[in-house]
């Protein structure tokens, strides 16, 4: 463990949606300034460490058998009848409980998986992941983002989310590592020790188990897909798979791609990003902006000078939601009586609404998970994160993966600035130069294509892409799956 864990704490700071780390109720306003005065407390002078994950992970390419447990009758077991509060005319099965990934420690990751309601067995099998580190695929990609339902202001109610992924493919929702959500273990010390390694392993574990329960998707085209620091996860499990593929008697899974949304990928270019974004949108002062130029060095770690202008920086931000730039903020975290529901009008008071609902008896029980106290982020110790996933990037690009990028552009966290020098600095041959995609005859985006990589923006997405812009979020994920780029006119 080289990096300094100050400098780890920061870093997974900056990475958590306000709402739920160290304000364990809800987002509001204040906390959000709490948070960005949390951010700026705990950042770390020391020069980022620049080993790549691959390295780090030498060691697990030699063959090492899986834990593999009995699955007999548990998919049958795991089959959710109706979800409290569900619409009529549900018209695709719904999976939910636990696949055990270490029997002696007693550590088991809680998924919910839901099916295409048209031609399933002829759509591929997509993963999807939340990031955090220590946020929930569950109440976040399930509930908000990407998933059938969203919960209703009433927190006890559902309504239907048209613009569903599980429309083109078979989603699967993963809570990861455990101790997110309703992913446990028996073994306390392993919520201490947890880290991008050990995720990538227990993820991994997770699926083979997984596919022997649902084994008609064995040799289903597999994609890989999350957000935020998922930018690590996904990449990592998309490495893990690729190793393990070639040095297994056991399933081989059949990876064809991985997307991610507004992704962590690198700490330099996300800093230099993040401050660029922040200016270029009205947020920051030429004064603040010219400092930051001037005496800030993304790549050995900020002097004090430069450390005195990003507070700046962050102080003129104000009370903004910094994960989408334009949003209203939640005003009250009580419930309401239930509204309609409306899915291009994310109510900005949803966070509050997901964790009323799954945090109700019958509703826990309906998804067949534990009686838990359950939240959205949980706080775990963070033993190892590489500054920068770009070299596994590289080694996924090498493999033929496909790989896209996608980012909300009104994300101020992990903005579209960022992933464009952490891409450019991979210094890419383009092979389809860089233009607007539509989609309802409006610019949904723009997107360019390079050797080995597609880059997309959402226009008018924050940071949960699909829940700002949810047709423009399924439009391109489809294209994703179709390996095709989103049309140009
Ligand atoms: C964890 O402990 C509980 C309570 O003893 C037990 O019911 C559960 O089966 C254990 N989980 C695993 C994966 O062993
Ligand atoms: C990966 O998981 C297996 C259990 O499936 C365990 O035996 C092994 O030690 C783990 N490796 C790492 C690096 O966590
Ligand atoms: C896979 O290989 C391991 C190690 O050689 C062996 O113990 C195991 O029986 C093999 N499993 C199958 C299903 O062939
Ligand atoms: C869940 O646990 C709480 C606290 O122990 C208890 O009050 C509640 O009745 C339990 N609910 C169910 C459905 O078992």
């Amino acid at each position: 463990m080289r990096m300094k864990v100050a400098q780890l704490t920061w870093l997974l700071l900056m990475l958590l949606p306000c709402h739920h780390f160290f304000f364990p109720i809800v987002c509001t306003a204040n906390q959000i300034d709490n948070l960005n005065k949390l951010i700026k407390s705990r950042r770390s002078k020391s020069p980022p460490v620049a080993q790549s994950w691959a390295e780090l992970a030498v060691g697990d390419e030699h063959y090492s058998p899986v834990y593999i447990g009995p699955q007999d009758g548990l998919r049958k077991a795991d089959k959710i009848r109706a979800l409290p509060g569900q619409p009529e005319g549900v018209d695709f099965d719904q999976y939910g409980g636990y696949v055990t990934v270490d029997p002696k420690a007693g550590r088991e990751l809680f998924y919910y998986f839901v099916e295409s309601p048209q031609k399933s067995s002829s759509k591929p099998l997509v993963l999807w992941l939340n990031g955090g580190p220590g946020c929930s695929s569950l109440g976040y990609g399930a509930m908000e983002e990407l998933g059938p339902f969203r919960v209703k202001s009433d927190g006890k109610t559902l309504f239907r989310n048209d613009y569903a992924w599980n429309n083109v493919a078979n989603v699967l929702f993963l809570e990861s590592p455990a101790g997110v959500g309703f992913s446990y273990s028996n073994t306390s010390s392993d919520y201490d020790n947890a880290g991008d390694k050990s995720t990538a392993n227990d993820s991994y574990t997770f699926l083979l188990n997984w596919l022997e329960r649902f084994p008609k998707y064995k040799t289903r085209d597999f994609f890989i897909t999350g957000e935020s620091y998922a930018g690590h996860y996904v990449p990592q499990l998309a490495y893990t798979i690729l190793s393990r593929n070639k040095n297994t008697n056991q399933t081989k899974i059949n990876l064809k791609g991985i997307a991610i949304g507004n992704a962590w990928l690198d700490d330099n270019t996300n800093n230099k990003g993040q401050f660029d974004f922040y200016w270029t949108h009205g947020l920051n002062s030429d004064e603040a902006n010219a400092g930051i130029n001037k005496y800030c060095d993304f790549l050995t770690g900020p002097s004090d000078t430069c450390t005195k202008y990003q507070d700046q920086a962050y102080d003129e931000l104000g009370n903004i939601d910094v994960y989408n730039i334009y949003a209203p903020l939640c005003q009250s975290n009580a419930m309401k009586t239930a509204s309609t529901g409306f899915i291009n009008n994310f109510d900005p008071c949803t966070d509050n609404y997901v964790n009323s609902y799954l945090n109700l008896a019958e509703v826990q029980k309906a998804f067949h998970a534990r009686n838990t106290s359950w939240s959205a982020c949980n706080d775990l110790g963070w033993a190892d994160a590489p500054t920068t996933i770009l070299p596994t990037i590289k080694q996924l690009i090498a493999s033929g993966t496909r790989i896209w990028l996608y980012s909300g552009d009104i994300d101020g966290r992990c903005p579209v600035t960022a992933t464009r020098y952490a891409v450019n600095s991979l210094k890419l041959p383009v092979t389809t130069d860089y233009r607007p995609w539509y989609y309802d005859n409006e610019v949904g985006g723009f997107v360019v294509e390079y050797q080995g990589l597609a880059l997309a923006t959402v226009r008018g997405a924050g940071h949960e892409v699909p829940s700002y812009q949810p047709e423009r979020a399924l439009a391109l994920i489809s294209s994703f799956l179709q390996g095709k780029l989103p049309p140009s006119n």
